[in-house]
């Protein structure tokens, strides 16, 4: 079966894109990345995606006298390569509305937070500040407004005694990277429909066991 030609937009290291492109050198897998763009040149994931052998290019958005110009620019370079599907990882341009509806359904986000908690940027710090028991990560399709849409995949972690910011997001990024290509999989193989904006994975079931945090063994007696 033809695999679903997807495009990665970042902006950085491009840790999530890396666990993409390692699932998708899986010629089982059901995606294939076609393309890495970047909107920073400098950009460490683009040098990580040429060493995968992965057509890469940088669309510097100061290059571009406004946002409409430089999305054009980005929506021709995606049309051009044939791309299906956009997933976007720790890509740090706002786009337009107007881009969100060419690609409406057809783009996909990872968030550090479990949506609609912790909104953007800064989730870690300000999940410790608020003494929540579980943050995680969200797979979501892309609408205008800022980390909102249809939720594809989370993933649940803990907060633990101690955390500080850093040891927080190493956790929740652990945690990204096995969400994302599984979350990946799930719409390339055409598992997911989106009925009043809800996602419904086709044949899937929740895990079968709630968990408890904090958990001195007590928890388990009530
Ligand atoms: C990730 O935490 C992602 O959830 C957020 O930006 C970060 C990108 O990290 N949107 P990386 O570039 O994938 O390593």
């Amino acid at each position: 079966m033809a695999r679903l030609k997807t495009a990665i937009l970042i902006s950085g290291r491009g840790s999530n894109m890396q666990a993409l492109v390692d699932a998708a050198a899986d010629t089982d897998y059901p995606a294939e990345i076609v393309s890495v763009i970047s909107n920073v040149p400098e950009a460490g994931g683009l040098e990580r995606a040429a060493q995968a052998g992965i057509s890469t290019t940088a669309i510097d958005h100061r290059d571009f006298d406004g946002r409409a110009s430089f999305e054009n620019a980005l929506h021709a370079e995606l049309t051009e390569a044939g791309v299906e599907l956009v997933c976007l990882a720790g890509f740090m341009r706002l786009l337009t509305a107007e881009f969100v509806e060419r690609w409406f359904d057809r783009m996909i986000n990872i968030h550090p937070s479990l949506l609609p908690a912790f909104k953007g940027l800064q989730t870690h710090e300000r999940v410790l500040a608020e003494g929540v028991r579980f943050t995680g990560c969200t797979v979501h399709f892309v609408r205008p407004a800022m980390d909102a849409g249809p939720i594809i995949v989370q993933g649940a972690v803990p907060v633990l005694p101690g955390d500080d910011a850093d040891s927080l997001a190493a956790r929740v990024l652990n945690a990204e990277h096995r969400c994302y290509p599984h979350a990946l999989r799930l719409v390339a193989n055409g598992r997911t429909s989106i009925v009043d904006e809800t996602v419904i994975v086709d044949g899937a079931e929740g895990p079968t066991d709630i968990t408890v945090n904090p958990d001195d063994g007590a928890s388990q007696r009530f």
